[in-house]
């Protein structure tokens, strides 16, 4: 099957995004509003992009009114950025519901938090890995505007459970969740982790 871009409409290439682009890691993110309210909301079109800075991206597509966590960012440029718990994947579903901007999703959700080191918004406790930061640059892109968001991570936090010999997460022991297509997930069960495929490099290559 061919797909002509001019084929298809807004809809139809969020689906062949959002179905195609597999598995997608996630970022659970609270932000603070001006007032002070902590929000939580999760992005699945999230990576890293560079090591030095430390910078993750995430896009935060159009809304009117604007999602809570872009208003967040604008107003105060901080946001922590969290790898959910497996055990947590059906709230991390439910924090991607429409809750009203005064509304925290922490409480609704039962959800306890702890100061952050550096930045305002809070930790989430039970976060194998989180991620503290600055917002670096907003890039919008198309009409309307996605908000590409760069976050420059200025501090880090990971649980000892997670953590190789090496003093690295384990990805056998993160066991993120991850996002498919439509409602589907890969919960951390859902992973297959391959070590053997370092074996196939080349004596004497590196890959990375
Ligand atoms: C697993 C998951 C991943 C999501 N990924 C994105 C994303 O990458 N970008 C986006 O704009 N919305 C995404 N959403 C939708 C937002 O989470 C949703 O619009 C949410 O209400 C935004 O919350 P906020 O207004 O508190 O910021 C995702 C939802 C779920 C459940």
């Amino acid at each position: 099957m061919q797909v002509p871009l001019s084929d298809i409409d807004r809809r139809a290439a969020y689906r062949w995004l959002i179905g195609g682009v597999v598995p997608r890691p996630i970022a659970w993110i609270t932000t603070c509003s001006a007032e002070g309210v902590v929000n939580l909301a999760p992005f699945s079109f999230f990576n890293g992009v560079t090591a030095s800075p430390m910078v993750l991206s995430v896009a935060i597509a159009h809304r009117e009114p604007i999602k809570d966590t872009l208003r967040n960012l604008r107003a105060t440029r901080e946001a922590v950025v969290h790898i959910a718990p497996p055990a947590r994947l059906a709230d991390v579903h439910q924090s991607g519901g429409d809750y009203a901007a005064s509304v925290s999703e922490l409480g609704e959700l039962g959800l306890a938090t702890l100061a952050s080191t550096i930045v305002r918004p809070p930790r989430l406790a039970e976060a194998q890995v989180a991620f503290e930061c600055r917002l670096l640059q907003e890039v919008p892109v198309g009409e309307p505007a996605t908000a590409l968001c760069l976050l420059e991570v200025v501090h880090l936090y990971a649980a000892d459970g997670i953590l190789a010999a090496d003093g690295f997460p384990d990805p056998h022991k993160l066991s993120a969740p991850a996002r498919l297509g439509n409602r589907s997930y890969l919960d951390g069960n859902g992973w297959t982790v391959v070590d053997q495929a370092l074996q196939v490099v080349p004596e004497g290559k590196r890959i990375g």
